[in-house]
């Protein structure tokens, strides 16, 4: 049977629950043609929300998705907007290649078939094209589709703009954004830090969007959509919710592994025997990510899994045999590579099921 809760990849359909009120807000930002920044800790659902909502909006809209995760130069990034732009509109091949034949200028696209899904998609040949003219290309059609239609556009990922350096492509964004009507912008990424930091005092795209943190999914929105699969009682979904610290992915696997047994109700030894199989899961995964660390950021890590906060006390420096400032500094460079991050006073693993393994070493 068809499992109804996917964790390892988007949810499609009536598999998508929960998020009613963010919805609303993504439908009346977007009504006003308002950007939309995106932010949360990892794997809370971003992405699965902005995919449902464009899906929702794709009979009123325009809606383009992109995820620039893979971008390591500029004309890749200026190639991705084409192509999320070429693929927006799904009708039929003839009609649609040669609607984009009148929007771009300089553009050509060809159809390509995925050898795994056996579906059609548009490839834009861009080879000849320097960057600028492809983002001319790009925005210029944006600009006449929008005189018509309302566009929106998503990009996910959107922190690897930063890592490219020969020119500054927010500050490319920001004048195009700027010039806008009739289409909303929605910016997301997983490493919340470098996001955010693109969107901060003085930087160009500074003020151009509503910051909005996503939330973890609503208790009673996941009661209502779990029980009508899993015999559990109230407080035993709680405490398996707490135990993924709401992490939308690790719940969800967690509902997955519950789903599968055939023991009813479900006890919370059951959930604790579900967590010690997600961890172990990812046993062999944790070990490479853990070896390519230093000793001094292993102990940190350790460090910070075991105690929060209020760790650079001198029992714990020498119980770790490590000194305050080299603490210190692994623990920056822990939070650089966003393996750790911070709320308050108190430091964390933003990947639950990394938090609970470090816990077990
Ligand atoms: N509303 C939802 N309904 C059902 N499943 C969901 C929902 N939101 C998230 N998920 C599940 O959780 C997983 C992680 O969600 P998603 O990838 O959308 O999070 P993210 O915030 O974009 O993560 P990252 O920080 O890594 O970019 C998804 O693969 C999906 O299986
Ligand atoms: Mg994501």
């Amino acid at each position: 049977m068809h499992s109804p809760f996917p964790y390892d990849k988007l949810p499609q359909g009536s598999e998508f629950y929960g998020r009613r009120l963010e919805l609303e807000q993504l439908e009346r930002a977007t009504l006003h043609s308002n950007n939309v920044l995106i932010h949360s800790k990892r794997r809370m659902g971003k992405s699965s929300l902005i995919r449902y909502f464009l899906e929702s909006k794709k009979e009123s809209a325009l809606c383009i998705y992109v995820d620039i995760f893979d971008i390591t130069s500029k004309e890749e990034f200026a190639k991705a907007l084409l192509s999320a732009l070429s693929n927006a509109t799904k009708g039929d091949l003839k009609s649609t290649i040669k609607k984009l034949a009148s929007l771009f200028k300089r553009v050509r696209v060809e159809p390509t078939i995925d050898p795994e899904t056996l579906e059609y998609s548009l490839k834009p040949i861009v080879a000849t094209l320097s960057f600028e003219e492809m983002m001319e290309d790009f925005f210029s059609s944006i600009r006449t589709i929008t005189l018509q239609q309302k566009v929106i556009i998503a990009i996910d990922e959107f922190q690897q703009i930063a890592s490219i350096t020969d020119v500054r492509l927010d500050a490319i964004l920001r004048k195009e954004i700027q010039e806008r009507s009739n289409v909303s912008y929605l910016f997301a990424g997983s490493k919340r830090h470098l996001l955010t930091s693109l969107f901060e005092y003085k930087a160009p795209l500074y003020e151009m969007a509503t910051h909005f943190e996503l939330p973890a999914l609503a208790f009673e929105e996941i009661e209502a959509y779990v029980i009508q699969y899993i015999d559990i009682p109230r407080d035993v979904l709680h405490y398996g919710c707490e135990r993924c610290a709401f992490e939308t992915k690790m719940m969800q696997n967690l509902f997955y592994l519950l789903w599968l047994r055939k023991e009813i109700p479900i006890s919370r030894e059951i959930v604790d025997e579900a967590i010690g199989e997600i961890i172990n899961a990812k046993d062999a995964s944790y070990r490479l990510l853990f070896d390519t660390l230093g000793n001094n950021q292993k102990s940190a890590l350790k460090i910070v899994g075991k105690y929060k906060s209020g760790f650079f006390t001198q029992s714990v420096l020498n119980e770790y045999r490590i000194k305050k400032q080299t603490l210190q500094s692994s623990v920056d460079t822990l939070f650089k590579r966003e393996l750790i991050d911070k709320e308050g006073d108190l430091y964390f693993i933003p990947d639950r099921t990394l938090e609970l393994w470090v816990e077990r070493l």
